[in-house]
C-alpha cells in the first residue's frame, strides 16, 4: 500500500504541476481527494492492514494528503497570478496610440464679432458689463422715458411674461441698472441678446443681438458722442470708411441721430450696391441721453450729461462675413458655420 500512495502523490504531483486552469487543479481536487476520491478510496482499505501497519500507512496517508493540498495550494497561486498578468495585459490602454485628427473648435461668427465689438471698446475705455434678458417694463421702458402711449410698449411687438416682466426689446435698460448701481464717470458697453416680435426673413429674427454703449460724465458733449463713434468705426471697417450722422428720434436721447456708414463696395463714390447714394447701411441708434433719463437714475443733468448709442450685431455680422440671409446665424448648420 505504501507503494501504491507513494504513486499515487507522483502522479498527482505531476498533473498539478501541468495544469493550466483553476479548474484543473479543483478536478484534481477532487478526484484525488474528494469523499469518492483516490486518496480516500485508500484510506478506506485501511481496514485490512494489520495493526502494526496501520499507523505507518496511516501517517504516510496523511503525509501525501498534506503535500498534495499543498501543492494545489501553491500552484493556484501561481496559476493566479499568470491570469492576473494576461489581464492586465489586455487591459493596458496605449496612451502613444494614434486617435485620428481631432477638430478645434471655434466661435459662431456672431459672437466672434461680439468679442471684436467689446474689445473695440475697451480700447476705448470702455467696462464691458452684462444685462439680464428678462426685464422688468419699468427698465425697458417706462425709465427710459418711453411715453406711456409709444407704440413699442403696445403688446405687438414684445414678448411679455407677465404685467411687469418682458423679453428686453433692446438692450438700451442696461443703462438704467448700471446707472442706478454706479456713480459718474461711466464708461461702458453691454452686448446680449434682444427680443421682438418679429416674423422671420432675410434681414429679420425674433431674437437678434444689440450692443449697448453710455458714457456719462461732466461736460460730455455731441462732439465726443460723434468723435467716439468714428473712431470706432473706423477701426472696425477700416479708416477709409466715412460716417453720417442723421437726426432721429429715440424717447430716451435728445439730440437723437442715426448713422450710417459709407458704401464699403464703392467707398462713397455711388455705385449699384448702395443704389447709387455712396451710403451702405444705417449702422445704429445713439444721442445724448436724456434729462429725464438721468433724473430717474438719480443723476443731476444740471451737473452731469451724456450719451448713449446702441447698434445690431447680426447685420455688422453679415456684412462682414457676407452673409445675406440672417437665417444662416440661427440654424445652426454645420457646413454653413464651418466656413468660418
Ligand atoms: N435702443 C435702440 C433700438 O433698439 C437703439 C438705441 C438708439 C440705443 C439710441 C441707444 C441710443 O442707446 O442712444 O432701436
Amino acid at each position: 500500500m505504501r507503494e501504491e500512495l507513494l504513486a499515487l502523490k507522483e502522479r498527482v504531483i505531476e498533473q498539478i504541476k501541468i495544469a493550466e486552469q483553476p479548474s484543473q487543479l479543483e478536478e484534481v481536487r477532487v478526484k484525488i481527494l474528494g469523499k469518492k476520491g483516490e486518496l480516500t478510496a485508500v484510506l478506506r482499505g485501511m481496514g485490512k492492514l494489520s495493526k502494526e501497519e496501520r499507523p505507518v500507512i496511516g501517517q504516510l496517508a496523511n503525509e501525501v494528503r498534506d503535500e498534495i493540498e499543498s501543492a494545489l495550494k501553491d500552484k493556484d497561486i501561481i496559476i493566479t497570478e499568470k491570469l492576473n498578468q494576461i489581464r492586465i495585459k489586455k487591459e493596458t490602454v496605449d496612451v502613444t496610440a494614434e486617435l485620428g485628427k481631432s477638430k478645434t473648435g471655434y466661435r459662431h461668427p456672431l459672437y466672434t464679432t461680439v468679442e471684436e465689438l467689446e474689445s473695440l471698446f475697451r480700447e476705448l475705455g470702455f467696462m464691458v458689463v452684462d444685462g439680464p434678458e428678462i426685464e422688468t417694463v419699468n427698465n425697458n421702458f417706462t425709465m427710459l422715458n418711453f411715453p406711456e402711449d409709444h407704440p413699442s410698449i403696445g403688446l405687438s411687438d414684445t414678448f411679455y411674461i407677465d404685467d411687469n416682466h418682458l423679453l428686453r426689446t433692446h438692450t438700451s435698460p442696461v443703462q438704467i441698472r448700471y446707472m442706478l448701481d454706479n456713480k459718474p464717470p461711466i464708461r461702458m458697453v453691454s452686448a446680449g441678446r434682444t427680443f421682438r416680435y418679429d416674423d422671420v426673413d432675410d434681414t429679420h429674427s425674433p431674437m437678434f443681438h444689440q450692443i449697448e454703449g453710455l458714457v456719462v460724465d461732466k461736460g460730455v458733449t455731441m462732439a465726443n458722442l460723434i468723435e467716439t463713434l468714428n473712431l470706432f468705426v473706423k477701426n472696425l471697417f477700416g479708416a477709409e470708411v466715412e460716417t453720417r450722422f442723421r437726426p432721429h428720434h429715440f424717447p430716451f436721447t435728445e439730440p437723437s441721430a442715426e448713422v450710417d456708414v459709407s458704401c464699403f463696395e464703392c467707398l462713397g463714390k455711388g455705385c449699384e450696391k448702395c443704389n447709387f447714394t455712396g451710403w451702405s447701411m444705417e449702422l445704429l441708434g445713439c444721442g445724448m441721453v436724456h434729462p429725464n433719463v438721468l433724473r430717474n437714475c438719480g443723476i443731476d443733468p444740471e451737473v452731469y450729461s451724456g450719451f448713449a448709442f446702441g447698434m445690431g450685431i447680426d447685420r455688422i455680422t453679415m456684412i462682414k462675413y457676407g452673409i445675406d440671409n440672417i437665417r444662416l446665424l440661427y440654424d445652426n448648420d454645420k457646413r454653413f458655420l464651418e466656413q468660418f
